[in-house]
């Protein structure tokens, strides 16, 4: 079987299909670049917001027209299939396999059904599974729980994904064997709401005793995403203090800087609470560099609230920031109760926003410059003559290509620097890439 599989969203979704290419690999798939080319083409799809789920309505009307062409099989996994928003769409383009985040595993037998297969059950194997290494890549995802036990109210993910699930820490630190001998030099543990981890399983190790564990493995770099400020406790910094391994990097979504949004938001913190957070971690590692995702127009977001958030954004002076539009989410308790903004409003408030963040960011990457920092070398940058990767705050880096000739660890020393990324000229390798990778 010819198979070409086209993610959407998040990293979550990025680990799945990776998950889902290595079941079909096992019976014996092959994996074609391009739709003309397959006998089965699987959309691992998102529903966060109304643009993924657009997107992939214009592809199954398009992969439509294949079937009816040519007899091609077309499958859907990921969070749109488990909503009917998704199933309708399935039944309206004749999809052949339906796969819920939770249901995955059962890939093999839906293909082997010979009649149309849906699976939306959420199956206890998904946590004990144990994926093969990715070859050839020096950076990797490891899920380590799954589903969300938050209740925001715009949000669509606990629906999609369901309560959290944390994976036995045995079977965590297997996998990160695994990609350690496979050469990868950077892991990133992944979830809804890592440090929620273990809070479901008695006698599993909570979030920061998991890191300080995950460090032992002995890969260089560490990286989770994503933390709710509400479960970002003083010993989970304590462990990202004391870990070396773990990136000085740390996303954590605020979305508002106004009270009164966050409360209809449903986020269980104040703003006092996410900054005393931010104030802690600075406290304990001065150097760690910080994202947020912020969501601009939420209904009822007035003027004032909005420029809540804008100082918000000045007490902690993120370096970067994820800003999304709101997007109303059928099944949700914001899109059932409140009246969307009017779209001129929230566009107006985005580019305020990242006006704002750009000249922030500006500020932060200036900072770096002199300094030396580790760089993650992947491979060559579009800009012509440059090698490209990122250091351990997450910043995008450009090297001379001439000076990092192959990928792996670098020292660099920062020169420049824009408000979205570094440049800098090697001063010393520390690691080349043990497996053999060619220079895209
Ligand atoms: N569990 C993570 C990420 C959830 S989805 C967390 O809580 O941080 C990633 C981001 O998408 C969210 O942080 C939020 O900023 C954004 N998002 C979620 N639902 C949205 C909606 N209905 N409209 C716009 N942005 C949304
Ligand atoms: Fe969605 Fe909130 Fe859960 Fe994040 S914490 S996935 S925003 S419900
Ligand atoms: Fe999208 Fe599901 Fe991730 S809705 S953002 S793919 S958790």
């Amino acid at each position: 079987m010819k198979t070409h599989i086209i993610t959407y969203g998040c990293q979550m979704n990025e680990y799945d299909t990776h998950l889902v290419r290595s079941e079909l690999a096992s019976i014996g798939a092959q994996f074609v670049d391009s739709i003309p080319e397959a006998d089965f083409v699987l959309i691992n799809t998102c529903a966060v917001r109304g643009k993924p789920v657009e997107k992939v309505r214009s592809l199954l009307g398009e992969l439509r027209k294949e079937k009816e062409k040519r007899g091609l099989m077309v499958g859907m996994m990921g969070c749109l299939a488990q909503l009917e928003e998704g199933q309708q769409m399935a039944r309206k383009f004749g999809v052949d396999v339906l796969l819920g985040p939770g249901a995955l595993t059962e890939i093999g037998k839906a293909l082997e059904a010979k009649s149309r297969f849906w699976d939306l059950s959420f199956r206890e194997e998904l946590t004990h599974h144990l994926p093969p290494a990715p070859q050839g890549q020096l950076s990797a995802f490891v899920s380590i729980i799954r589903g969300c036990n938050h209740h925001c109210t715009y949000c669509i993910v606990p629906t999609t994904r369901g309560p959290e699930v944390s994976r036995h820490p045995d079977l965590i630190l297997r996998e990160l064997e695994q990609l350690k001998a496979a050469g990868v030099l950077e892991v990133t543990l992944l979830g809804q709401n890592v440090n929620s981890y273990g809070n479901d399983q008695p006698g599993f190790p909570k979030f920061g005793q998991l890191l300080r564990m995950v460090g032992q493995v002995g890969i260089p770099r560490i990286k989770f995403t994503t933390s709710h400020p509400v479960n970002f406790t003083d010993e989970v910094i304590a462990a990202i203090a004391e870990t070396p391994q773990v990136c000085r990097y740390i996303h954590l979504p605020v979305q508002s800087g106004s009270n009164r949004v966050l409360r209809r938001m449903g986020r269980e913190y104040r703003r006092e609470w996410y900054l005393d957070r931010i104030r802690a971690i600075k406290e304990a590692i001065p150097d760690m560099v910080l994202s947020t995702d912020i969501i601009v127009g939420f209904p009822g977001e007035s003027e004032e609230d909005f420029e809540q958030t804008l100082s918000l954004y000045d007490e902690v002076q993120y370096d970067s920031a994820y800003m999304f539009i709101y997007s109303p989410r059928p099944g949700t308790p914001s899109y059932k109760h409140f009246q969307d903004l009017p779209r001129e409003v929230k566009v107006e408030r985005l580019q305020r926003l990242i006006e704002r963040q750009k000249e922030w960011s500006y500020k932060k990457n200036q900072q770096w410059v002199g300094r030396t920092v580790e760089v993650l070398v992947r491979g060559s940058a579009k800009d012509e003559g440059y090698a490209e990767g990122h250091d351990r705050g997450n910043h995008p880096v450009l090297i001379p290509a001439a000076q990092a000739p192959v990928p792996g660890l670098y020292q660099v020393e920062v020169k420049q620097a824009t408000p979205h990324m570094l440049f800098g000229e090697v001063v010393g390798a520390q690691e080349a890439a043990t497996i053999p990778l060619v220079m895209a």
